[in-house]
């Protein structure tokens, strides 16, 4: 057998540099995309519209309904492939206008509820009493809430439907910030 040349080596150790790179190249993206297809990843939608009635399902006299958001949930051991993870207030302002406002309260979290009344109803807060009008703005000044009920976005669709970007924000700062 004859050794190899100069050449042949030269061949073979560039063929194996170039596999080595194209490996070490290739390793972050399929990695990339494995994460990206990941279903625990489509969590991270559920701040996304969803279309959560139709219009004609809306009091017309304004009057608030209180819809729950379901999605997938996981705590520490289980995966619920559906679960109530939060709830909404939705509410017809006019012949084709919806307003959502989140349910949680800005102060420190807890359930906002809806009360009627006579000539119009207003929402409270029964932790600490924040009350808020129907418009979600805080009344009763100074309130314990730092800020006005969370509004949220709305879109009509196809005539009929409310879809409503359902997101939760941070409690206890004047400042609306979203985290999901
Ligand atoms: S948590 Fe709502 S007023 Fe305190």
């Amino acid at each position: 057998m004859t050794p190899p040349t100069d050449s042949r080596r030269g061949f073979l150790g560039r063929a194996i540099a170039l596999l080595a790179g194209g490996t070490a190249l290739l390793a972050p993206a399929v990695w990339g995309s494995i994460a990206f297809l990941n279903p625990l990843r489509l969590k991270g939608r559920s701040g996304g519209f969803r279309r959560l009635a139709s219009l004609d399902q809306l009091p017309e006299d304004g009057t608030p309904l209180r819809l729950t958001i379901l999605d997938e949930r996981t705590d520490a051991w289980t995966r619920y492939p559906i679960d109530a993870v939060g709830a909404v207030f939705v509410r017809r302002t006019g012949k084709d206008r919806v307003e959502a406002l989140q349910v949680t309260c800005p102060h420190l979290g807890c359930s906002i509820v809806y009360q009627a009344a006579p000539g119009g109803g207003a929402f409270l807060c029964p932790c600490h009493q924040a009350h808020f009008d129907l418009n979600g703005k805080r009344i009763d000044l100074p309130s314990q809430s730092p800020r006005d009920m969370d509004a949220l976005e709305v879109e009509i669709r196809n005539r009929n439907e409310v879809w409503v970007k359902y997101q939760t924000f941070a409690s206890g700062t004047a400042k609306k910030i979203a985290t999901s």
